[in-house]
């Protein structure tokens, strides 16, 4: 059944915004090699891919509901952050929002009784639970390694097993 013109609308934008994240990923990989940080460049890489593939899954999805996927602009991403935490806060408050934004379209789905779409969104509320659950656990270590002298290297370290 073609998807209803409001989940369309909600999930193009969920699209998107999934594109935006890998942009920004991408970008702070940039940043973090840039500083020789290559644990943390090895992270943001894989996480951009990650956030590719999320795009994708949507825009597949949206075809197979009888609709076209529309790829909107993609503003530019920050290319300076402070330290590693900045970036990291940023990454956890990213994800916290993605959350939501899947929440919310996860209700309006249910509301409407799209349990085709409902069940698709399952996947997605699973991934993020794990992303949140490791942006948090990051934030924590760089919270207690503190980002002074060779603070930064055990955390560079850490982030880089994570990938
Ligand atoms: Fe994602
Ligand atoms: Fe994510």
């Amino acid at each position: 059944m073609r998807l209803d013109k409001k989940v369309y609308d909600l999930l193009n934008k969920q699209m998107n915004r999934e594109f935006q994240a890998s942009n920004t990923y991408l970008q702070m990989g940039a940043w973090a090699e840039d500083q020789d940080l290559t644990g943390c460049a090895k992270f943001l890489y894989k996480h951009a891919e990650e956030e590719k593939e999320h795009m994708r899954k949507i825009f597949d999805y949206i075809l197979e509901r009888s609709r076209q996927p529309k790829l909107g602009e993609i503003p530019s991403p920050k290319t300076n952050y402070k330290d590693v935490k900045e970036l990291f806060d940023i990454v956890y408050k990213e994800e916290k929002d993605v959350t939501d934004s899947i929440h919310k379209i996860t209700h309006e789905v249910w509301e409407q009784k799209d349990l085709t779409t409902f069940s698709f969104l399952q996947w997605f509320i699973d991934e993020q639970r794990e992303e949140e659950a490791l942006a948090v656990e990051i934030v924590g270590k760089i919270k207690i390694i503190g980002t002074q002298g060779q603070g930064v290297y055990m955390i560079d370290e850490f982030v880089g097993s994570k990938a």
